[in-house]
């Protein structure tokens, strides 16, 4: 018997979650797709059209995430409203690898999804498929390539079956009825570390879609790279885990600048000596698909604490609401009931600073909610409070400008946050907030994000 436990046991360490002990880990440039260096950057936009833009990208992405919330069978969308499946991720941040050995290898630019975990692309034969550059992948011209049988630990689940030849055949069914098919494969990735040189990792496990009525414009980015929860996300795959230490970690500028910024993966991940790190536990649910749920708890306006009714951002037990860390939003939307609050308390304190009532939304802002006039000649650093989210365990403080969008053009600021009022849907804390942020998403032992304030600009 103990004989038996001494054969397995190393077996057992070797595929369960254990950082290596060798100092391996890997940086990729970050694209912000808002950036003017964004090879994907559209310059014809105006500001007003750009963040019309956003806020749509937003919805549709809330829609998204909504769906892994409660079920997509449950959610109806209107298709010429807002696709989804790949398009929700139309401004989400990216990344570029290359994938494949041989004639087959080729740089590709992915969309980054923490909330979804298979990372697929497009592989030839593909019928039908949306249009891209570069050439589709050809399976057929790398000799790593390897179609994975039905029997594979990973070809589990309602996404996953055997298909003809006893391959293990995906299916992912978008809420807009629309979906991608396709062989669960690994290859070689070759990832060109932003600190110089490449790092290639051999036998990823990823999906090579051969069908998808998913619509998406050509010249963007051709697939997602998933860092989701689940056991197929590079993030938590045993092959990955010499150079993820499964974790990875990162430090968003503002959206719109040139700064260079860097998705971290394993000892690449270092903290600012001075930097206050604190943590709260990612919340893990018996049922429903998984994203980086934490605890939110209360927030404060200053050192003014807002108090919430008990419950306000856990999820119930149906799978709606909760509270998701996601970087695919851009602003942050909080359930109505809980923006109702902060919005009275903001109203509250500004009224104290004798501030004109809230005006709409001029400019770009047209859409933002709770917006005033800036009176001449105020600092807004003077004037603007800041905001604290309470985390269980974790504080994270946000200055006035990762609270506010303020246009000293219009002379105004609003709350870049908004009401979401789907009860379903989970409230999230888009990149807007999460700017000066040092994250580290530790999925080892169930799970950890570790946050720092850090001048992400200047920073690691
Ligand atoms: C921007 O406009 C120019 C001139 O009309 C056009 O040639 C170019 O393709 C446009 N760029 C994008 C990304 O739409
Ligand atoms: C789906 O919708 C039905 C009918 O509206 C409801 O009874 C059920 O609870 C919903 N399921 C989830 C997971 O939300
Ligand atoms: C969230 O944290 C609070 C305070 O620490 C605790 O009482 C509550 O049980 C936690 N909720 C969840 C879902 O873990």
């Amino acid at each position: 018997m103990s004989y038996s436990v001494l054969i397995f046991l190393p077996v057992l360490l070797a595929t369960s979650q254990i950082i290596p002990k060798t100092k391996q880990g890997f940086s990729l440039n970050l694209i912000d797709p808002l950036s003017p260096v964004s090879p994907f950057f559209n310059p014809n936009l105006t500001d007003t059209e750009r963040f019309n833009r956003i806020l749509k990208s937003d919805r549709g992405r809330l829609r998204y995430l909504t769906s892994l919330n409660v079920g997509a069978s449950n959610i109806s969308i209107d298709p010429t409203e807002i696709r989804l499946g790949l398009s929700s991720h139309d401004l989400s941040y990216m990344v570029m690898m290359g994938i494949g050995t041989g004639a087959a290898f080729q740089n590709y630019y992915l969309h980054l999804d923490t909330g979804s975990s298979l990372t697929w692309i497009q592989c030839e034969p593909c019928h039908p498929c949306f249009q891209q550059q570069p050439p589709l992948f050809d399976p057929l011209n790398s000799p790593t390539y390897v179609s994975l049988m039905a029997n594979h630990p990973y070809c589990q689940g309602p996404d996953y079956g055997p298909g003809p030849h006893n391959v293990c055949y995906f299916s992912m069914f978008y809420a807009d009825r629309t979906s991608a098919d396709g062989i669960l494969s690994s290859e070689t990735f070759t990832f060109p570390s932003s600190q110089g040189g490449n790092i290639q990792v051999p036998n990823v496990v990823f999906g090579c879609t051969h069908l998808t009525d998913t619509v998406y414009p050509l010249g963007g980015p051709v697939g997602i790279f998933g860092l989701g929860l689940e056991r197929e996300s590079f993030i938590s795959q045993p092959s990955c885990a010499p150079v993820t230490g499964l974790r990875f970690s990162y430090c968003l500028v503002e959206p719109g600048s040139n700064i260079p910024m860097s998705l971290r993966f394993g000892d690449d991940i270092t903290w600012p000596p001075v930097a206050r790190v604190q943590q709260t536990k990612i919340l893990r649910f018996s049922t429903g698909p998984i994203h980086y749920y934490v605890n939110l708890t209360e927030m404060s306006l200053d050192d003014t604490r807002i108090y919430f009714p008990p419950g306000t951002f856990d999820r119930d037990p149906s799978g709606r609401g909760g509270f998701v860390v996601d970087s695919g939003c851009h602003f942050t939307y909080l359930p109505q009931l809980a923006y109702r609050i902060v919005r009275n308390a903001l109203v509250l304190r500004f009224q104290a600073r004798h501030l004109m009532p809230p005006v709409p939304g001029r400019g770009e802002a047209e859409e933002l909610d709770l917006c005033y006039d800036l009176p001449p000649n105020v600092d807004p650093q003077i004037l603007l409070p800041s905001m604290t989210f309470h985390f269980a365990g974790a504080d994270l403080p946000l200055f006035y400008e990762q609270v506010f969008h303020v246009d000293m053009h219009e002379q105004q600021f609003c709350l870049a946050m908004l009401p979401e009022t789907d009860v379903r849907a989970p409230g999230v804390l888009g990149a807007f907030q999460q700017v000066n942020t040092q994250f580290e998403f530790d999925t080892c032992n169930g799970g950890t994000l570790r946050m720092a304030t850090v001048d992400c600009a200047h920073g690691v």
